[in-house]
Order: C-alpha cells, then structure tokens, then sequence
C-alpha cells in the first residue's frame, strides 16, 4: 500500500486503474443517455433510481476513483515540473503530443464541467423552475425530458458541454493509451493497435454525447 501512494510507478497505476474504471462509467452512461432519442430517459431513470442501494454504492465507488485520479493526478504533474529533466524526459518531451502534454488541463476541465453537470441535472439548481422534482410527465414521472430540452436550447449550455466534451476527448485519447502502458499491457507489435483504439472509442463516446445536446439544439428533437 505505502508502494503505492509513495513511489511514482504506484501512483501512476492508480491513475491508470482509476481512469479506465471512470472509462467504463463514461460508456454506461453515454448507453443510458440514447434513451432520450426513443423518449424513454424518464422510464429509465426510475427505473434505475427504484434499484437505489446499487446507485449509492456506483456514486460511492465513483467519488472514491474520482477523487484519488484527482489527487494523484495532481502529484505527480507537480513533481514532474519540479523534477531535472533528465535524457530521458528531452526524449518523451519529443514524442509528446497536444492531448499528453494538457492532461492536467483537460482533466481540469472536465472536474470544473462535472460540477456544473451535477448541479444542473442530479441537484438540478441551475434551472429551478424546469427541475425534473417539481414537474412530471403524462405518466406521473419526474420529467428528466423536458428538463435536459429546456437545457440544451441553450446556447451558452450547449456550448458548455461541447467545449467540455472535446477536453474529455483529448483526455480520454492519450489517458486510454497511456494506462494500457503504465499497466504493462502493450508491446511494439501491439501498442499502435491500442493507440487506434483508443482513438476510435473516444471519438464514438464524443460522437455520441454531442450528438445530444446539437440535436435537441438545432430542434430535431423537442420538448
Ligand atoms: C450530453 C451529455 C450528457 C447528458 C445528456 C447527461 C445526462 C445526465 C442526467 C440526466 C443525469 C442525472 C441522472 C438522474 O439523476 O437520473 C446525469 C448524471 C451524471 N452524469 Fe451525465 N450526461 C451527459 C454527459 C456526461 C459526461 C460526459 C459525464 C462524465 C464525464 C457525465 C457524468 C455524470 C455523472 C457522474 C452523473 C451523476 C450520476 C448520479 O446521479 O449518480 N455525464 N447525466
């Protein structure tokens, strides 16, 4: 455990373990979310609010990861700067790529647009009188619907989340590659084949979560 927190190897693992089980929140969620398209999201989330216990214990596990990929996300960019560069870091510092070299900005972002997030649809504070806890819809549910609609014909909103969901891109684009190798799992022959795919799945999740906000924008789907 002291291995762990202490050394940068160790830290480095959290992060990379952290990362990909967020990874996989990021995935479910973005399923869950194409419900709005077939006018469901409001049958799913009570049905995913009756299995309560299961939700506390995801938010539990999620606040934990969140919290340690933070911290040590932290630490070990600020001992990076204050560490000599050595051959070895002019060399990496070479290979570095735009999304490698703002991790720590990227994932600033997504910190600051996660807040924002909750306030506006789990403490759902940003738009009071449109809170899905006061209005319901023809079937007596909490209307999620209507509430994320009103949000996104919002052109300050939509912007947010676009803005947001490209550092989420960059950080998902060098995060993903970057944990398969901290976690020793990529050789010569198969590390440009984990760089693509890594690619490809953030450009889906990034596909896929934009497409929410800009269609409920432009008015393709309405409230
Ligand atoms: C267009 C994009 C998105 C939409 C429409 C959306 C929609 C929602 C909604 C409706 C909720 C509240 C669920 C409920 O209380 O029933 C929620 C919660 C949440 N969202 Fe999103 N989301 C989006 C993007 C994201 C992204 C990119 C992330 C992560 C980086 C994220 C992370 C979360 C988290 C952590 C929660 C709290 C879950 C909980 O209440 O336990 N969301 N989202």
């Amino acid at each position: 455990m002291q291995f762990l927190i202490k050394s940068s190897v160790g830290k480095k693992l959290i992060m990379a373990i952290t990362g990909q089980l967020m990874f996989l929140f990021i995935v479910f969620h973005l399923i869950g979310n194409t419900s709005l398209y077939f006018s469901w999201i409001n049958t799913y989330a009570k049905h995913l609010h009756d299995l309560w216990p299961l939700v506390w214990i995801v938010r539990f596990v999620m606040i934990t990861l969140l919290s340690l990929h933070l911290v040590f996300g932290i630490q070990l960019t600020l001992e990076n700067r204050s560490a000599k560069p050595d051959a070895y870091a002019i060399k990496k510092s070479l290979r570095a790529t735009f999304a490698s070299k703002n991790m720590i900005w990227t994932g600033l972002i997504i910190a600051g647009f996660l807040l924002y997030h909750l306030l506006h649809f789990t403490f759902q504070v940003v738009h009071p009188e449109m809170s899905a806890k006061l209005n319901t819809d023809v079937m007596g549910l909490p209307d999620l619907f209507s509430m994320i609609v009103f949000g996104f014909q919002n052109f300050f909103i939509l912007s947010l989340y676009i803005a947001s969901l490209i550092a989420l891109t960059l950080h998902l684009v060098h995060g993903l590659q970057s944990s398969f190798q901290t976690m020793g799992l990529n050789t010569d022959q198969t590390q440009p084949v984990i760089a693509k795919a890594g690619v490809i799945a953030s450009l889906i999740l990034l596909i896929g979560y934009a497409s929410i906000p800009v269609v409920i924008f432009i008015g393709i789907v309405k409230g």
